[in-house]
């Protein structure tokens, strides 16, 4: 890689700390909160708040890493399925973590969006999730969320999109993904040792280096992404050619 683009990314982030072989696209799924309380002894709904902490530092990492996008698996469409506690706790941090940090979003430049169903949620949150969507818009960088997200419901949802207007091609299909606007995913993480998409992001993955940690969610911080991108600056990727 030459340096003229290490040094443009450098003018585009204004850092020094930025390598043009890093990812601009980063999904990842956060697991193992629950794992990280059970480990302390404490209740899941504090695994889930560290989680939360984790969150934070991971979007602070990407503005010194120079990570444009950044997409967090944070509520599937399977996760219906846990205890009403355990959801309503979510939604409860999802509440604080939209009041704690619009403000900071806002200054820093970053714009929110959401994947998924998200409308499915209580009706205060999706006021306050347009609301961020809202106010966050003009932002340069991305910070997706994926809530109440499927990746097999996206595809049908595309491709129904897709034969609607009379062409079910890749690249049509492509067109209608909540994603489409959004750089090309290059590297998705998932954290605590589980080595499945668990239905996280399938089309956009066809060509993502996978990178399978064992640290759990809420011990993932600035390192263990340096570390990630470093390992994905060694990757070749071939996109199925030689
Ligand atoms: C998986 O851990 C994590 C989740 C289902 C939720 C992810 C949510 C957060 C990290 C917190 C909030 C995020 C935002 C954007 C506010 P698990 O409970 O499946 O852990 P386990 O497998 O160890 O039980």
């Amino acid at each position: 890689m030459g340096s003229a683009s290490t040094s443009s990314a450098r003018a585009v982030f204004g850092m020094s700390q930025v390598a043009s072989t890093y990812p601009r696209h980063v999904a990842i799924i956060m697991d193992g909160n629950g794992r990280w309380a059970k480990k302390r002894r404490l209740p899941r709904a504090l695994g889930h708040k560290a989680g939360g902490d984790a969150v934070k530092r991971v979007v602070e990492a990407c503005e010194v890493l120079g990570i444009e996008c950044l997409t967090l698996y944070a509520f599937s469409s399977e996760n219906w399925k846990r205890e009403a506690e355990e959801i309503s706790d979510l939604m409860n941090l999802m509440r604080r973590f939209i009041e704690a940090n619009i403000a900071d979003f806002i200054a820093k430049g970053l714009r929110l969006r959401i994947i998924g169903d998200y409308k499915a949620f209580d009706p205060d949150i999706v006021e306050r999730l347009e609301d961020a969507l809202e106010r966050t818009a003009g932002g340069k960088r991305t910070l997706v969320v994926a809530l109440n997200y499927g990746a097999q419901q996206e595809i049908v949802r595309a491709a129904a999109l897709a034969a609607a207007e009379g062409e079910v091609t890749a690249s049509a299909i492509e067109k209608h993904l909540y994603t489409a606007d959004l750089p090309p995913l290059d590297l998705l993480i998932r954290t605590s040792g589980e080595v499945r998409l668990s239905n996280f992001l399938l089309w956009q993955s066809a060509y993502a280096e996978m990178l399978f940690t064992d640290v759990l969610w809420p011990d993932f911080g600035q390192a263990e992404l340096r570390a990630a991108c470093e390992e994905f600056a060694t990757r070749e990727r071939r996109y199925g050619g030689r």
